[in-house]
C-alpha cells in the first residue's frame, strides 16, 4: 500500500480543534445538574445564573407543567411521524392558531426548532440566481438557509438601512429576500424594522424577521419587536419566532399568509421530512402563550431588572451596549479577556457565558448576560458587585480554566 492521498477527515477536525484551543477560542460542555427559577447546579455547585435565555422565567411555571403533564398522560410522548403524515395533533393545530392569533397573521406553522425554521423558509422561498439580503449580525441560522438555498447571500453592515438599499439595488431584477433578526442574539438591540420594512416596499423585496429574542419579550401584547414596531404582515410577510427562549418550551414557528404557510408545508423540507414535536410539548407552548400575554407584570418586572442592571453598570463604567432587550452583553474585545471574566464571575457564584469568535466577530468577545423575570433585584446587585469587584480588581483575577463559554 502507498502513502494515502486523502487527508483523514478525524485528523483535520482534531487540527482544527487544536487550533481553536491555542486561541482561547474552544468550547466546552457543561452539564447542569438541576435548575431552579435562575438558579443551576454545576459540578455540586450552586450559582446564579445569567445566561438562560428563560427571560419571563416561563419554562417552570406550573401551567406549563401541568398542560405537559396532561398531553402526555393522555397521549403518550413522541410525535410518532411527520406533520404530514399522521403527526399533525389537536395541540399542534391548536398552537399555530394561538401563535397567529397573537401575532396577528393568518396562519403559523410549527417546525421543531428555530433553526430548522429558518433554514426551511429561506430554502423553500428562494432559488438559485435570487438573492437574500441579511445584517452582518444575523443568527447563523439564516446565513445558513441563503446557502441552502443556494441564493446569492449579500450582507450588510448591522443595522444599516442605506447599505440594505444599495445591496437590493445591486440586483434589481432578482427575487429578492431581506432578512434580519428582530432583537439581535448577542447585541440584544433591535433592528431598524421600520426602514426595513419601507425599503423593501420601495424594491419589491420580502423581508423576513426572526425574533426568536423579542417574543414574549417586546410589544403591548408580547407579540415581539414587529408588533412594538407598529408593523403588520403586509409590511412583514415572513415572521418567524422561537418557543425555546421567553415561551420557556422548545421549537419555533413561521406565521403569515395563508399561502405563505401553505407553501412552506410543501417545500420547507425540514419541515417536510422531520418528527413532529411531541403534541404534549405543544401543548405547554399554548400554555405558555396565554401566560406571556397575561401575566404582564412579568414583562414590567424584566423591563425594571434591565433598568437597575444598566443603571448599575454605567455606574461601575463598565462596556455596555446598547441594548434595552433582556441580553445585556459587556464588550471586553478578546477572548481571554471575557473567559477571565467569566470566570471571575464564576469564583463569586454566578454563571454567565463568555462569547467568543466565531459566535461574534473577532476582538469583539464579550460576556453575554441575560436577565429573567425570574430573578430579583438583588441577584442583579450581586451580579453587579460581582462585576465591580472584578473589573476593579482585575490585576488579581485568574485567566486560566474553561468556563461557561460558546
Ligand atoms: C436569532 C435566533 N434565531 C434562531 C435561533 C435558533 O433557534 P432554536 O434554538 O430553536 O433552534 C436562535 C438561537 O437558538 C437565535 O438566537
Amino acid at each position: 500500500m502507498g502513502t494515502p492521498l486523502r487527508p483523514d477527515l478525524l485528523q483535520r477536525l482534531a487540527a482544527q480543534t487544536s487550533e481553536r484551543e491555542r486561541a482561547n477560542l474552544r468550547r466546552r460542555l457543561r452539564t447542569i445538574e438541576h435548575v431552579e427559577g435562575p438558579w443551576l447546579e454545576s459540578g455540586g455547585r450552586r450559582l446564579l445564573g445569567f445566561c438562560s435565555n428563560d427571560y419571563l422565567g416561563l419554562a417552570q411555571h406550573p401551567q406549563l407543567i401541568a398542560a405537559l403533564k396532561r398531553v402526555v398522560d393522555d397521549e403518550g410522548v413522541g410525535g410518532a411521524s411527520a406533520h404530514l403524515i399522521c403527526g399533525h395533533r389537536r395541540e399542534h393545530a391548536q398552537l399555530e392558531e394561538a401563535l397567529a392569533e397573537w401575532t396577528g397573521r393568518e396562519r403559523a406553522l410549527l417546525f421543531s426548532t428555530g433553526y430548522m425554521a429558518n433554514l426551511g423558509t429561506v430554502q423553500a422561498l428562494l432559488a438559485r440566481g435570487d438573492v437574500c439580503v441579511q445584517d452582518k449580525l444575523n443568527h447563523a441560522c439564516l446565513l445558513d438557509g441563503a446557502q441552502l438555498a443556494g441564493a446569492e447571500l449579500k450582507r450588510y453592515p448591522h443595522a444599516d438601512v442605506a447599505a440594505a438599499a444599495r445591496q437590493l439595488q445591486s440586483r434589481p431584477q432578482a427575487a429578492a429576500l431581506l432578512a434580519t433578526d428582530g432583537v439581535f442574539s448577542m447585541d440584544g438591540d433591535v433592528a431598524p424594522l421600520a426602514g426595513l420594512a419601507a425599503l423593501c416596499a420601495r424594491e419589491h423585496a420580502m423581508l423576513m424577521v426572526d425574533d426568536a429574542h423579542g417574543l414574549g419579550v417586546l410589544g403591548a401584547d408580547g407579540a415581539g419587536s414587529v408588533q412594538a414596531a407598529g408593523l403588520g404582515q403586509r409590511e412583514v410577510p415572513v415572521l418567524m419566532a422561537t418557543l425555546g427562549k421567553a415561551l420557556g418550551c422548545s421549537g419555533a414557528f413561521v406565521a403569515g399568509s395563508a399561502a405563505l404557510i401553505v407553501g412552506l408545508m410543501q417545500f420547507a423540507r425540514p419541515y417536510v421530512y422531520t418528527t413532529a414535536m411531541p403534541p404534549a410539548l405543544a401543548a405547554a407552548a399554548r400554555a405558555a402563550v396565554e401566560v406571556a400575554r397575561g401575566e404582564t407584570w412579568r414583562r414590567e418586572k424584566l423591563q425594571s431588572l434591565i433598568a437597575r442592571f444598566r443603571a448599575g453598570a454605567m455606574q461601575l463604567g463598565l462596556p455596555l451596549m446598547t441594548s434595552h432587550s433582556a441580553i445585556q452583553p459587556l464588550l471586553l474585545g478578546n477572548a481571554q479577556t471575557a473567559l477571565a471574566a467569566a470566570q471571575a464571575l464564576e469564583q463569586h457564584g454566578l454563571l454567565v457565558t463568555a462569547i467568543r469568535p466565531p459566535t461574534v466577530p473577532q476582538g469583539q468577545a464579550r460576556l453575554r448576560i441575560t436577565l429573567s423575570a425570574s430573578h430579583e433585584d438583588e441577584h442583579v446587585d450581586q451580579l453587579l458587585d460581582a462585576l465591580g469587584s472584578h473589573f476593579h480588581g482585575q490585576a488579581n483575577a485568574s485567566s486560566h480554566g474553561a468556563t461557561g463559554n460558546h
